[in-house]
């Protein structure tokens, strides 16, 4: 039987399941057929962007899901996001409706800010995710970009809107100086970088965090073991608490970062294991437990965006 997340409601009033599907290098047939599988599997909740060059994908699943009877539209919950090239205000309109069109659903439930750095504009053709060059960088405000993606709210064909990779003064400064607050601010969080404190800051002004790579993205490490913190993953005290449960250890990292009020969104191609990571909500870490996973953190991130450590508004110079 297919499990289902709760949802959260947002300071908006609308809900988002407390679960996603992160589809970052879900490209092309296993976009599509993960995000199926997903769909069968339970999920309600999908996160893309325009970066990541498979909205036409994700859409096309979802579409094939309403088709064949499993879902309606308003049963999902899909997220993408503006890229750093079009924060000019005057670009937000047509980077949010190509992005509208790539998915072709109708509308798009939550759409976020990328991150707060904003990028010379070079095309609309989304750049290489992995491309190792230094992007040219521009001083656009994102307090500019905000107000400019406040206004798509009232075309109806957005329900909620976002950041995602600010830094808790980055999200003060939205809340103290625009009129809407984003819903949530997606950053990476995994037991190697757990962001309590982020988290304790945005709950204050009723901003959820969504937790990306919340596996701490175990192939780095697998690549480059010497420069990338071990993820908790492969950790005989993640295994131990796993076998508790009879649960796997992917589980056990999920379950926490529920357990600390983020919404984890990972991802996985893999018929099993994206099963597996919707199968959390019938165990409860016990507090002594959620302490062994605390032990973890240690404030490194897998996705530091070192290319951009010279923006004006590179958001990790600071504490969180
Ligand atoms: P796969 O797609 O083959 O399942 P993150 O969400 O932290 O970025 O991690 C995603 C990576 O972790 C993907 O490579 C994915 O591979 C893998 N992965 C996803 N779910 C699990 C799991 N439950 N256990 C181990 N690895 C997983």
């Amino acid at each position: 039987m297919a499990s289902l997340a709760p949802t959260v409601t947002l300071n908006d009033g609308n809900k988002m399941p407390i679960l996603g599907l992160g589809t970052w290098l879900s490209l092309e047939g296993e976009g599509i057929a993960a995000v199926k599988a997903a769909i069968d599997a339970g999920y309600r909740h999908i996160d893309t962007a325009y970066l990541y060059r498979n909205e036409k994908e994700v859409g096309q699943a979802i579409r094939e899901k309403i088709a064949e009877g499993v879902i309606k539209r308003e049963d999902m919950f899909v997220t993408t996001k503006l890229w750093n090239g079009y924060h000019d205000p005057e670009k937000i309109a047509e980077a949010f409706n190509r992005s509208l069109a790539n998915l072709d659903i109708g509308y798009i439930d939550l759409y976020l800010m990328h991150s707060p750095m904003s990028y010379k504009f070079v095309s609309w053709e989304p750049e290489n995710p992995d491309a190792a060059s230094v992007p040219e960088f521009t001083e656009v405000d994102y307090v500019d970009t905000w107000r400019a993606m406040e206004k798509l709210l009232s075309g109806g064909k957005v329900r909620s809107i976002g950041v995602s990779n600010f830094n808790s003064e980055q999200v003060e400064r939205i809340v103290k100086e625009c009129k809407v607050k984003p819903v949530t601010n997606q950053v990476e969080c995994n037991p190697g970088l757990n962001q309590r404190k982020l988290t304790e800051f945005c709950k204050k002004l009723d901003v959820t965090i969504t937790a990306y790579s919340p596996l701490g993205r175990p192939y780095y490490y697998e690549k480059d073991p010497k420069n990338v913190p071990k993820p908790a993953l492969d950790d005989a005290r993640v295994a131990e608490i796993a076998k508790k449960y009879c649960k796997t250890p992917g589980q056990v990292i999920l379950r926490y970062l529920v357990d600390l009020g983020t919404i984890p969104v990972p991802k996985s191609a893999n018929l099993e294991r994206l099963r597996q990571n919707i199968n959390i909500f019938d165990f409860k870490l016990t507090e002594a437990e959620i302490k062994v996973m605390d032990e973890f953190n240690n404030e490194k991130r897998t996705v530091p965006f070192t290319l951009a450590e010279s923006h004006k508004y590179y958001p990790f110079k600071i504490e969180y």
